[in-house]
């Protein structure tokens, strides 16, 4: 029994030092010192001893009995402290690494345009005004003098919400409203979304347009030439020719379509100026008296020009933009550009 007990001394040793996790220590403890466990196997065999040799090998076995336990626990604390240790180094923050960049997204190249474009009529004395997307026919047709058989009014054309409600087909209206609110002298412009029934490679049903008017005494033709050539001249480059070219629309009078010499060729004439050299870009005219009349301004005494442009065609020429759709697919390789 002596050598057996010793035996069991011995393997426990080995087994405690091998148990690399805590729950393999406890399995260990369960095989040795368990109730059907390998000592308790031993002790039976006390029986069969003489009364001599009983307190010594029980003495043996307190003993065998308390080195293991005493093992198990030397061995629990070690693996302890290295669980510990373990957890320390997994979860260990290195703060010298560098930062994980936040991605930042970027201004619309539509926004850039519409702040680039107020930017520079607010340094000519402009000031910026608002009116809603689903407008009412008379700020939309009746007060610009577009009659009611006039083509633009076509349900071809607008969309209608109503009788007397559409979704804004240009920004003029906010011409009404602006001079229905001040008299003057005013001088605004006014960008925004705007909707036609029109869908294809080069419209799209939604788009942008920044509206723009100057009231006041002794106005003329010769302003509007000056303000539109300077706002030209300092947003596309300052030698680029422009030329106004005689048109029509009901509210100005006389009208004129605005060409500036084209930015991708210089004008000697390309696919994007359709070989011409010039590109319009936007509708002008003197102020109706009829408009005057229907905000009750006098038109005796005031005079004004005014004038609408596409912001997408804009945004297309100022950076080389040669498909309309680009600006409404918000693909983050187009848009990532203008950052
Ligand atoms: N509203 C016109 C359009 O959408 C543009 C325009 C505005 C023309 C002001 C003349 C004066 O086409």
């Amino acid at each position: 029994m002596k050598q057996r007990l010793e035996d069991l001394l011995a393997s426990g040793r080995e087994s405690i030092s091998a148990a690399g996790y805590e729950s393999e220590l406890q399995d260990v403890r369960v095989r040795l010192l368990g109730k059907k466990g390998e000592l308790t196997a031993i002790m039976k065999g006390m029986g069969q001893l003489t009364a001599e040799e009983r307190p010594v090998i029980g003495a043996l076995a307190n003993k065998v009995k308390e080195e293991i336990e005493s093992l198990i626990a030397d061995r629990q604390s070690v693996l302890k402290e290295a669980a510990i240790e373990g957890r320390l180094q997994s979860e260990t923050i290195d703060v010298t690494l560098p930062g994980r960049r936040v991605k930042s997204g970027s201004k619309h190249p539509i926004t850039l345009v519409t702040e680039e474009v107020t930017a520079i009529f607010a340094s000519l004395g402009f000031g910026v005004e608002e009116g809603p997307e689903v407008e009412k026919d008379f700020y939309n047709f009746e007060a610009l003098n577009i009659p009611k058989d006039h083509p633009a009014r076509d349900m071809q054309d607008t969309f209608y919400i109503g009788d007397e409600t559409v979704l804004r087909t240009h920004t003029s209206p906010v011409q009404i409203r602006t001079m229905l609110k001040y008299e003057p002298p005013v001088r605004v412009i006014a960008p925004g979304t705007v909707y036609r029934r029109d869908s294809d490679l080069t419209h799209s049903p939604m788009f942008h347009q920044v509206e723009g008017f100057l009231v006041d005494r002794d106005i003329t033709f010769g302003d509007l030439k000056g303000i539109l050539t300077t706002f030209i001249n300092r947003y596309f480059g300052e030698g680029i020719g422009v030329r106004f070219r005689p048109s029509f629309f009901p509210f100005t009078e006389p009208s004129a379509e605005v060409d500036m010499q084209c930015v991708i060729c210089g004008g000697s004439g390309c696919r994007v100026c359709k070989n011409s050299g010039w590109l319009e870009i936007l509708g002008s005219g003197m102020i109706d008296p009829e408009v005057f009349r229907s905000v009750e301004y006098d038109s005796d005494k005031y005079s004004g020009f005014a004038f609408g442009m596409g912001l997408e065609r804009i945004a297309m020429l100022k950076y080389g933009v040669n498909d309309l759709r680009l600006f409404f697919e918000n693909d983050y390789r187009f848009l990532s550009q203008f950052a």
